[in-house]
């Protein structure tokens, strides 16, 4: 009885410790398991409107009343919102809601997570003194009379960032863009934002 005991213990923290790596490692693989899923669905699904490496294809640009979306910048919408759109399309675009089970939408959103977009952070100045600027201020530091608030001091995340230029804000002037600016435009915005702060 008594040498049962540390042999007892050994066991336990052997299968702790290397239970913990083979757990980790079967992590790894599943995820990939799922990118690998959720790339073959966005294949057979997306490609038409949507290259595999985000960006829209050819067809997608001339889809009407407006054309696919670059989703390269997607770390810039929360799985949420993703998977809504996904799931059920979006209002008079040619998005349509997808006959995907909530488990393969999940595998394509794992898929997109893999994608990647280098922001162009003096596009994202230029476009923002063509676009933004009248109201913004050339410098960023907003206006009182319009109530722009000063963006070097701004506290707002990439993603709320990119959910205001997006919708907009209810009851300001502050319109929605995603139609004037395109998703990369979006990204190149936000980024020259951050290099406003200190
Ligand atoms: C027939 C063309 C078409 C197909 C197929 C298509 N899309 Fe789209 N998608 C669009 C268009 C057009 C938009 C832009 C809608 C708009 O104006 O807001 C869009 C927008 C999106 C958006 C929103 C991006 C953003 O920044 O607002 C996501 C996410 C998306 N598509 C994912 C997918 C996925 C994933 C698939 C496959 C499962 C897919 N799409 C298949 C045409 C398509
Ligand atoms: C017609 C005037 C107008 C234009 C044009 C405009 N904005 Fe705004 N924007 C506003 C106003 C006003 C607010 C403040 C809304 C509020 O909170 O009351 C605002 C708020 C914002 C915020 C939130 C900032 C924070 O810290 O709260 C962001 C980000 C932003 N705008 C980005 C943009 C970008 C990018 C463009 C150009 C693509 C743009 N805006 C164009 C008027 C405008």
């Amino acid at each position: 009885m008594r040498k049962v005991v540390p042999i007892l213990m050994v066991l336990v923290a052997g299968i702790t410790f290397f239970g913990g790596q083979v757990t980790s490692a079967f992590a790894e693989s599943s995820n990939a398991a799922l990118v690998q899923r959720g790339k073959d669905l966005y294949h057979e699904q997306c490609l038409r409107c949507h290259n595999m490496d985000g960006s829209p294809s050819q067809e997608g640009k001339t889809m009407k009343p407006f054309p696919a979306k670059d989703l390269r910048p997607n770390h810039l919408l929360p799985n949420a919102e993703l998977k809504m759109i996904i799931k059920y399309g979006l209002y008079m675009r040619a998005m349509e809601a997808k006959p995907l089970s909530d488990s393969d939408i999940d595998a394509v959103i794992a898929f997109l997570r893999t994608m990647h977009y280098k922001a162009d952070v003096a596009h994202g100045k230029t476009r923002f003194l063509e676009v933004c600027a009248i109201c913004h201020g050339n410098d960023a530091k907003g206006k009182a009379n319009i109530g722009t608030p000063n963006l070097h001091d701004s506290k707002l995340s990439d993603v709320e960032m990119a959910r205001i230029i997006r919708m907009g804000k209810h009851n300001t002037p502050m319109t929605p863009k995603r139609d004037a600016l395109s998703n990369t435009e979006i990204a190149d915005v936000i980024a020259y934002f951050m290099t406003l702060r200190k």
